[in-house]
């Protein structure tokens, strides 16, 4: 049976940041904090801020729009668009029907992930099942957050740490490599680390939920980190072993951007030279589920990824979950 499945690999990139960039010097003058100690602790140096115009739908149509391109496809060629988002426009309907209907994409199916960081990883994996048992010919695989519309810019523990913007990409069978290997995992029991406490069934919004700053994010940043660190290393590891791969076969390694100092800690305990990792955390802070999907992107732009390359994704987060994936870039 796994023999006749198809080789399913990445066609087409894109990436859009919107165009405000907001500075740690710019931080200082809205809460205590300063950007020696948001660059030393985090690596950021600057991050991306949404238009009141601009959604998580329309970064997500931005960067589609680039993916599809490269991909020389049609809107209406697609079967699948899967939005990985912890941000929707609203509740519902899905971010991804609201992205169809931007691009005109008439023919998809869609769905949205809510994977939170590793939301673009658990798409890309999702998206290959549908591929590979040919179900659909092709698929489009997003990630999107406009996190600063749940960012409490009053608490300076977060809201030095996030982020806007989307990337994107297109799926479809390949001649040769794809999608070798990935390992997805979660433990709901650590839910409470990194949240967003109300604006659900659990707890409406509420004049007090309002009042408590309850629609925004809360985290418990240290103990993240530590697990961060332990978790990412293992989910790159055991995606490498599902292809018989180790960490010295990996040409480009593309992490979940949330700090740098939690990069550095995987690299030394994965063994893998920092020069194989892209990191673009400075730029843009964490932005979720985008941030795996634009540093690819910008990775594959730069001439970080040559064909044959083994790249490896690594991505964690709130739920938690993680997930890495290994593609093998086609000759
Ligand atoms: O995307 C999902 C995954 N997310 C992550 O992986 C994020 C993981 N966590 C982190 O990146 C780090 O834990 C943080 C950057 C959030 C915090 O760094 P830390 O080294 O863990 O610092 P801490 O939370 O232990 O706080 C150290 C001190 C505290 O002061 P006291 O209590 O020691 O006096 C904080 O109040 O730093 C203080 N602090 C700040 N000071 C200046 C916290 N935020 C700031 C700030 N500016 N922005």
């Amino acid at each position: 049976m796994k023999n006749k499945q198809k080789k399913i690999g990445i066609v087409g990139l894109g990436c859009y940041v919107p165009k405000k960039v907001l500075t740690n010097k710019d931080l200082e003058g809205m809460v205590d904090t300063s950007d020696e100690w948001i660059t030393t602790r985090t690596g950021i140096k600057e991050r991306r801020i949404a238009a009141n115009n601009e959604s998580t739908s329309t970064l997500a149509a931005n960067a589609a729009h680039e993916a599809l391109k490269n991909a020389k496809m049609k809107p209406e060629d697609l079967d699948l668009v899967i939005v990985a988002t912890i941000t929707p426009d609203m509740p519902f309907p899905a971010t991804s029907c609201l992205v169809q209907d931007q691009l005109k994409a008439k023919n998809a199916a869609c769905f949205d992930v809510s994977a939170a960081c590793a939301g673009f990883v658990y798409g890309l994996v999702m998206a290959q099942q549908f591929l590979a048992n040919g179900v659909y010919k092709n698929a489009l695989v997003i990630g999107s957050e406009k996190l600063s519309c749940v960012t409490d810019w009053k608490d300076r523990n977060t809201c030095v740490l996030f982020g806007d913007g989307a990337g994107a990409a297109v799926l479809a069978p390949v001649e040769d490599g794809g999608i070798l290997g990935s390992y997805l995992g979660s433990n709901g029991s650590l839910s409470d680390l990194l949240m967003i406490p109300a604006g659900g069934s659990k707890r409406p919004a509420s004049k007090e939920t309002v009042d408590n700053r309850e629609h925004f994010i809360k985290m418990k940043g240290n103990e993240v980190f530590k697990l961060a660190v332990k978790i990412m290393s293992d989910a790159a590891c055991n995606a490498l072993k599902q292809c018989e791969l180790t960490v010295d076969d990996i040409d480009c390694f593309i992490p979940h951007q949330a700090n740098m100092r939690i990069l550095d800690a995987v690299a030394r305990k994965m063994h893998l030279p920092l020069d194989k990792i892209y990191f673009n955390v400075a730029n843009y802070g964490n932005m979720s589920s985008a941030s795996t999907a634009v540093a690819l992107c910008e990775a594959y732009n730069a001439g970080r990824i040559k064909p044959g390359d083994v790249v490896v994704l690594d991505a964690f987060g709130a739920g938690l979950v993680w997930g890495s994936c290994v593609i093998q870039w086609q000759k």
